[in-house]
């Protein structure tokens, strides 16, 4: 849907310009040139659109050249026009805001799921190892204030982040895991912090849960109070400042690897089966 602002904007541009710029392909910049205030009270994504971010656009469209077949082309120029979040998880990622807000048109909402705390010492204890440890003593000094800072600056850009910690599960159950007692302190220490530095006129932020299992949807699935994952929210919440946040929306779930929530038949993960066939 477009905004009324967007709306003039592309009305004062020659007819082939506002042609143009709904053609997959041949996107015209027509960026928001109006600063920005979102009301968290109410449902922004009535008024703006998911961007379809530069980042992951550019390789829908190399990957979408190299298909011969018409059909199967124009289905994949189409995941190119499709919004989708850009994901950070570490210093070097934070760039891609510099890139991702370039083209942003003010009906436009540009997506960002902030991860990039550490899970030392947990890792070992549920015997995953395949993600990377990070020093999470500078999350907040090098990750979040960062990402603040640009989106400060870029006040003529709409923002919906997610902050996505990634370490909840870990958080909520340590008292089975003694390990993740550091875990459990740099997310109780760092995610209060984050919440509230990234609450900022422009954009909205949400609070990660996890997925359905976690959440208690599937009971079976777990040996702990799933209550206790909404007390950590809230006390989260809490820590950071309550009331007084006035960009804070509320909870996402299912950020990344889960099901979607409308596709029948739906994705299958490894393991996460239970978790579609619950959220059905
Ligand atoms: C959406 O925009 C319309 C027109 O500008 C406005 O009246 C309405 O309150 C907005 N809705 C939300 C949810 O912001
Ligand atoms: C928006 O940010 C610019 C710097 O990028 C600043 O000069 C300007 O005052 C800001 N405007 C508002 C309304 O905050």
């Amino acid at each position: 849907m477009f905004s009324t602002k967007s709306f003039f904007a592309c009305m004062a541009l020659p007819t082939f310009v506002c042609a143009l710029s709904s053609k997959v392909g041949n996107r015209a910049p027509s960026v928001c040139m109006e600063a920005v205030t979102l009301d968290a009270t109410k449902n922004i994504w009535l008024n703006y659109t998911l961007h379809p971010q530069d980042v992951y656009r550019t390789h829908y469209l190399a990957a979408a050249n190299l298909i011969n077949d018409a059909e199967q082309k124009e289905r994949a120029l189409r995941v190119a026009d499709s919004g989708t979040f850009l994901w950070l998880e570490s210093e070097g990622d934070i760039p891609k805001i510099d890139q991702a807000v370039k083209d942003v048109p003010c009906g436009n909402i540009l997506g960002l799921v902030i991860n990039g705390l550490s899970h030392a010492g947990c890792d070992e204890a549920t015997g995953r190892t395949p993600w990377q440890k990070r020093d999470s003593t500078h999350y907040i000094e090098n990750i979040i204030m960062p990402i603040a800072e640009r989106i400060k600056n870029y006040n003529t850009t709409a923002f919906a982040l997610i902050i996505e910690p990634d370490i909840l599960p870990f958080v909520v159950r340590n008292p089975y895991h003694k390990e993740c007692l550091q875990a459990q302190s740099a997310y109780r220490t760092n995610t209060p912090q984050a919440i509230k530095a990234l609450d900022i006129p422009n954009a909205i932020t949400y609070l990660d849960a996890k997925h359905g299992g976690w959440f208690g949807w599937n009971p079976s699935r777990t040996n702990y109070d799933p209550k206790d994952v909404a007390r950590e929210l809230t006390a989260t919440w809490q820590a950071a400042g309550s009331t007084s946040l006035t960009q804070f929306r509320g909870i996402s779930v299912n950020i990344r690897s889960y099901n979607s929530w409308d596709m029948v038949p739906g994705e299958t993960f490894t393991d996460e089966n239970a978790i579609f066939f619950q959220s059905d």
